[in-house]
């Protein structure tokens, strides 16, 4: 029988989201189910009762007939003790849940004979739950918002401008912390041009700090701060110290500050001074993503903005429901997707199948029994690691990873190559010659221009190739305005001929300065 997804109203204060848009209704009444929303559920995020109608869903008046009524719950927060005792006796649960946090929770869930799926649970090494990753969803959303809350308080121009009164200088944001809010937060501050700088325990971010228009700041102490799955460790004190000096330096020069680092399961860890808030210029402003977990500056206050030393300091722990429309659909898109797993029939009904290890991960409790923590899922074997290369390949080859060739091997090729040659030379006729020449030579240079040219200018050298390559076009203007012949008079083709190579002028036209122009705003794409 064709199940029912019940959709409560948020009651944790402040809370924007709501855990399913109409969109996502009306896909799940496609996979069979039918839904029921509590009236106003989606008002707080700018969804009325009647879009959610429109999108197939009953509205029920309150919670107590919400709850009564739906045999699968979608929630965002973990429900409150009002809500669990409000719950159907072996129902099931789609939320937020945090069941090492909420142990009672987890015991009066039980206690209902409940099946429930935490989102926070899903074990999001395994690639196939990406789609699913609400963390990831989460974490981007507020990462975005939290460079909107800075630009807010902040009292200048983010991107450097010369203007008629005067140059403006770009801002300065460092960000610490560069998992997923800290690489969103990054994205959006060079995007709205600022020089972004960041910093995080694990080397192995540097390149994605990278890609995403920041540049990234070492430490100047080795110690590996990977702690597994993906995810940080507490380091040593000698590393603390080294990264203090470094932070030092990084607040007196930056604008802005954005933290972002957590290490699950332990207290944010302390990033920033109260000496380093007072080192600071005035109106700048320190946004203290890890507020809920403590705070990786001294002096946040959060769920709060406070000025201190002249700064702003912002711990809002709300970042994501203040954007509340983008982040009820993407984690009601997350929803969705788990729910596509459970339901693979599409037919309505649910199958928590623990074969599956996504769906093993997600479920904390089932049919009453505690199945929290599962065991880790089973990964496909890491690829061996390269073997150390003895000198490191030069930067930009292509090659890179591969050994450099013996001077043997070289001479080999070389050898080879020349005989060849000499055999073309000795008997293909002799304008075939030249041609060939110029076609290796080609070869070459292509080559070495490609390889020597950064991966990520591809894009742009090929569009510049492109617009080289309308070279043709002489053929054409060579078949509209011939060559005079002896007696200076031009052989003017026929008129077919001539209008080909009229086309012909105008595509090439086309290609060459659509292929600059593409290349100039590529390229533009990398300046600051
Ligand atoms: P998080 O929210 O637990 O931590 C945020 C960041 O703070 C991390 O990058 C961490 O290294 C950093 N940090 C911790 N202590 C620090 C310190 N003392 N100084 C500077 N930085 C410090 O982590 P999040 O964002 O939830 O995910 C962490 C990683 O997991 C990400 O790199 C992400 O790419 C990865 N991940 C992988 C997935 C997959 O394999 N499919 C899915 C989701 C995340």
């Amino acid at each position: 029988m064709a199940l029912r997804i019940g959709v409560p109203r948020e009651t944790a204060a402040g809370e924007k989201r709501v855990a399913t848009v109409p969109d996502v209704v009306q896909k799940l009444i496609k996979l069979g189910f039918s839904v029921a929303v509590e009236s106003g559920a989606g008002d707080a995020a700018n969804f009325d009762d009647e879009s959610y109608r429109a999108a197939g869903a009953e509205v029920l008046p309150n919670a107590a007939a919400l709850w009564a009524a739906a045999d699968i719950v979608f929630k965002v927060r973990a429900p409150s003790a009002d809500e669990v005792a409000l719950m159907r006796e072996g129902g099931m649960l789609l939320s937020f849940i945090w069941p090492a946090q909420n142990p009672e929770l987890m015991q009066q869930l039980a206690a209902k004979k409940a099946t429930v799926l935490a989102i926070d649970a899903l074990p999001r090494q395994l690639s196939r739950a990406q789609k699913m990753d609400a963390l990831t969803s989460m974490a981007g959303i507020s990462g975005y918002r939290a460079v909107i809350e800075a630009a807010n308080a902040f009292g200048r121009f983010f991107n450097g401008q010369i203007t008629a009164a005067g140059k403006i200088p770009p801002a300065k944001v460092f960000i610490a912390g560069a998992g997923v809010a800290g690489l969103a937060a990054i994205g959006t501050a060079a995007n709205l041009g600022a020089i972004v700088r960041a910093n995080d325990t694990r080397a192995e971010v540097a390149d994605q700090v990278v890609s995403l228009g920041g540049e990234f700041v070492k430490v100047d102490y080795e110690e590996e701060g990977s702690g597994g799955g993906g995810y940080a460790k507490v380091m040593s004190e000698g590393f603390q110290a080294a990264q203090r000096a470094m932070y030092a330096q990084q607040a007196k020069d930056a604008d802005i500050i954005i933290t972002t680092a957590l290490i699950p399961g332990k207290p944010a860890p302390k990033l920033i001074t109260a000496e380093m808030v007072q080192s600071m210029k005035p109106g700048s402003v320190i946004v203290d993503m890890a507020g809920e977990q403590g705070g990786n500056c001294e002096l946040t206050v959060p769920g709060e903005a406070v000025v201190r030393h002249g700064v702003t300091i912002i711990g809002y722990t709300d970042l994501v429901s203040r954007l509340a429309k983008q982040s009820s659909t993407l984690y009601s898109t997350n929803l969705l997707r788990v729910t596509e797993e459970l339901c693979k029939t599409k037919d309505g009904t649910v199958n928590v199948n623990f074969d599956d290890d996504a769906i093993r991960g997600l479920t904390v409790i089932k049919d009453g029994a505690v199945t929290w923590p599962a065991p880790p899922p089973k990964l496909p074997a890491a690829p061996p690691k390269p073997k150390a290369v003895a000198a490191p390949a030069p930067k930009g080859h292509g090659h890179g990873a591969g050994e450099p060739m013996s001077a043997q091997s070289l001479a080999t090729v070389f050898g080879i190559g020349a005989v060849l040659f000499l055999l073309v030379g000795l008997y293909a006729p002799a304008t075939f010659l030249s041609h060939f020449t110029v076609f290796v030579l080609a070869c070459f240079v292509g080559y070495m221009v490609v390889w020597n040219v950064t991966p990520s200018l591809h894009t742009p050298l090929m569009s510049v190739t492109n617009a080289i390559s309308s070279i043709i076009a002489i053929g054409a203007l060579v078949q509209v305005a011939p060559p005079l012949d002896a007696s200076g008079a031009a052989n003017r083709p026929n008129s077919l001929i001539l209008g080909l190579a009229v086309v012909a002028l105008v595509l090439t036209a086309v290609n060459m300065f659509g292929g600059f122009a593409v290349t100039r705003r590529m390229l533009a794409m990398f300046r600051k």
